[in-house]
């Protein structure tokens, strides 16, 4: 488990050499395979002599390469920036892009700081945030007692035994407002969702639960909750009263460990969400019942981590056997209980962080309300049944938010800062770009120390989240925690809690396609919105952070099962 295996070491180091030519080596590959997920075993050799034949033929021509998206951003914010070259149409202010634009000329962004101080006193007097983020400012430098690499060296190396075979950008693409409308209409197509093999009095209560929801009484402002950070927040608000007045979730008992029933070893990495949610599941009081006839849910409690550590055979390139582990369990349940069978998986959930889990929890795993890290509508994430599971990175298990807080936007200087390995094939077109050119405000590295890494997250005012080799990337919840608004490049990702947040009006959504124009993008937000999405992203943090013990309301843990509850309130007809 220590080292990298061979493949993964050459490739490594020439990946350095070769990311210029890679994206367009990747796309070629996985055209030629034709496949996307089976890992397969190619030499060093093989690859570099590919590489070489590919990057002679292709050069840079990766962008003629780039397959047709089918991109339609219906009224979404994306298509205004995609515009931006100067013909842009904003729907928040044109006078005010029409002169960024004038004067953005690759002008240093701090020109707009002199504004931003003025407008950031109305809009963030009355954050409680702030002061949050001033006390957390003069511990900033002295922070980061925590190093990058987790004190686990297994936990950092998602990617040792994972197979080489990149993935290609997507050839659909599909935008948040997409993902929406595909919500709504898994909600309300009856088609959608499977009848239950009988009765049973939990679906009589899902059902008036659903109505309840829908006739939610109007909230227009809550004390704890802000208001434009969700789609509809009476329908959140009711919803979330009634999950916890009315939700019964039974465990299965069945299952053996560490695979199963034991979160303990993953609560610290880049997997701890799927740790830490088994860990306070198992030990809810409020939500557990030991009569499964009272369940709306059944949790499934394995961990997809623990899985590929205890059974994946190093070197092996085939995950058959963790598949047949998952697949003897859904066996062994629906021999034990009716109630697997009753409505064929379909109210029984599970959470995995890991990137292989989506290929794993296949087959009859499929009408479960999976939870899955690797959220990719584009492969086989289904809108309106699954749940987008947060990554979140966890470098203590004492602390596992991390020294949250950053600077208040007039002290956030850097307009863009992104740091990461050239995992998948995002981040080398994203380093190509933006890594050497002359504009300072740029920060966009490979990777940096662990304390630079906070300390740019802090003093930044978009963190870019891209893509690695899956869709999925514990950025988005570190810049949340940070107060840097997230700049989500990854095509096809669904982003956490997509049922109740209103992701556009806190982040900014930037298709692969577009990253040559990122800064243009940036800038042509103005400053008084992007001081709005400021204020949105220390509001949406409680959304995003772990409690110990005893979890708090409205915190990751309880949104996570609130997800996991609409969409079974909302798949039951
Ligand atoms: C801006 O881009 C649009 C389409 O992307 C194009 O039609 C238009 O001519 C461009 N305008 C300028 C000024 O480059
Ligand atoms: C748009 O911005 C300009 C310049 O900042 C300002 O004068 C004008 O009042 C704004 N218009 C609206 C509708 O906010
Ligand atoms: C902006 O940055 C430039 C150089 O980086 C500096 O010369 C200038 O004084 C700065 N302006 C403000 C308003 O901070
Ligand atoms: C720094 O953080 C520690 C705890 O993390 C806290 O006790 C201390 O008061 C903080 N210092 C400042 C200057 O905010
Ligand atoms: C939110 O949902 C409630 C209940 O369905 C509805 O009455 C209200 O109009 C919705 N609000 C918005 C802003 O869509
Ligand atoms: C559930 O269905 C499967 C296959 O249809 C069957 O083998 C199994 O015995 C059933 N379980 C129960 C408890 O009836
Ligand atoms: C852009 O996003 C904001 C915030 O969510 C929203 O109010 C606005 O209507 C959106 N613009 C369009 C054109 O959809």
């Amino acid at each position: 488990m220590g080292k990298l295996d061979k493949t993964n070491n050459c490739f490594q180091e020439r990946s350095v050499v070769f990311n210029r030519n890679l994206s367009s080596f990747q796309v070629v590959m996985d055209q030629i395979r034709g496949l996307r997920f089976l890992g397969q075993a190619r030499t060093c050799r093989v690859v570099l002599l590919m590489v070489l034949v590919v990057a002679l033929v292709l050069g840079l021509q990766y962008f003629e390469l780039a397959p047709l998206s089918i991109v339609s951003h219906g009224n979404g914010n994306v298509s205004e920036f995609r515009e931006s070259n100067g013909t842009t149409k904003s729907a928040e202010n044109k006078t005010f892009l029409a002169s960024q634009q004038a004067s953005s000329g690759f002008k240093p962004y701090n020109s707009t700081t002199k504004v931003l101080k003025s407008i950031e006193h109305k809009f963030l007097n009355d954050s409680p945030k702030t002061e949050a983020s001033q006390r957390s400012r003069g511990n900033e430098t002295t922070s980061s007692v925590h190093s990058l690499q987790p004190k686990n060296p297994r936990i950092h190396k998602k990617h040792e035994e994972s197979q080489r075979n990149i993935k290609k950008p997507p050839l659909v693409v599909i935008s948040i407002t997409q993902m929406n409308n595909m919500l709504w209409k898994r909600h309300n197509d009856p088609k959608n969702s499977l009848k239950p093999r009988w009765g049973s009095k939990v679906d009589e209560e899902l059902k008036t639960a659903r109505d309840k929801i829908k006739n939610a009484a109007l909230v227009k402002k809550d004390d704890t909750l802000y208001a434009p950070l969700y789609h509809n927040l009476s329908i959140f608000k009711r919803s979330y009263e009634l999950m916890e007045q009315t939700l019964k979730v039974y465990v299965h008992a069945e299952g053996d460990r560490p695979i199963f029933h034991q979160p303990e070893a993953m609560m610290e990495g880049i997997y701890a969400s799927e740790g830490w949610f088994m860990k306070l599941m198992e030990s809810s009081h409020r939500f557990l019942t030991k009569d499964p006839t009272e369940a709306h849910l059944f949790y499934l409690p394995f961990s997809s981590r623990m899985l590929q550590l205890k059974l994946y055979v190093h070197d092996s390139h085939s995950r058959r056997n963790l598949v047949k582990y998952l697949r003897n369990y859904i066996d062994l349940i629906s021999s034990n209980h009716p109630f697997w069978n009753r409505t064929l998986g379909s109210d029984h959930f599970f959470t995995a962080c890991h990137d292989w889990a989506p290929a794993e929890t296949r087959g009859p795993y499929m009408n479960c309300i999976r939870s899955l890290c690797n959220a990719d509508v584009g492969v086989d994430f289904v809108v309106g049944k699954d749940v987008s599971l947060p990554e979140t990175k966890v470098s203590s298990a004492q602390n596992p938010n991390g020294k949250i807080g950053g600077n208040r936007p007039s002290k956030r200087t850097i307009l863009a800062f992104f740091a990461g390995n050239l995992h998948g094939y995002v981040r080398p077109i994203l380093l190509n770009h933006w890594s050497s050119r002359p504009e300072p405000d740029m920060k966009i590295f490979n990777r940096i120390d662990h304390k630079s890494y906070i300390r740019y997250m802090k003093r930044s005012r978009f963190c870019v989240c891209a893509k690695g080799y899956e869709v999925n990337s514990p950025r988005v919840v570190e810049s949340i925690l940070y107060g840097c608004v997230p700049v989500i490049i990854s095509d096809n990702f669904v982003p956490p809690f997509l049922e109740i947040l209103n992701w556009e009006s806190f982040a900014v959504f930037v298709p692969e396609k577009e990253i040559p124009n990122l800064r243009k993008i940036l800038v042509s937000i103005p400053v008084r919105r992007y001081v709005e999405m400021h204020k949105r992203v220390s509001k949406v943090q409680k959304h995003f952070m772990w409690h110990d013990d005893e979890p708090v309301r409205y915190d990751i843990f309880h949104m996570i099962l609130h997800s996991v509850w609409y969409n079974r309130v909302f798949q039951t007809f």
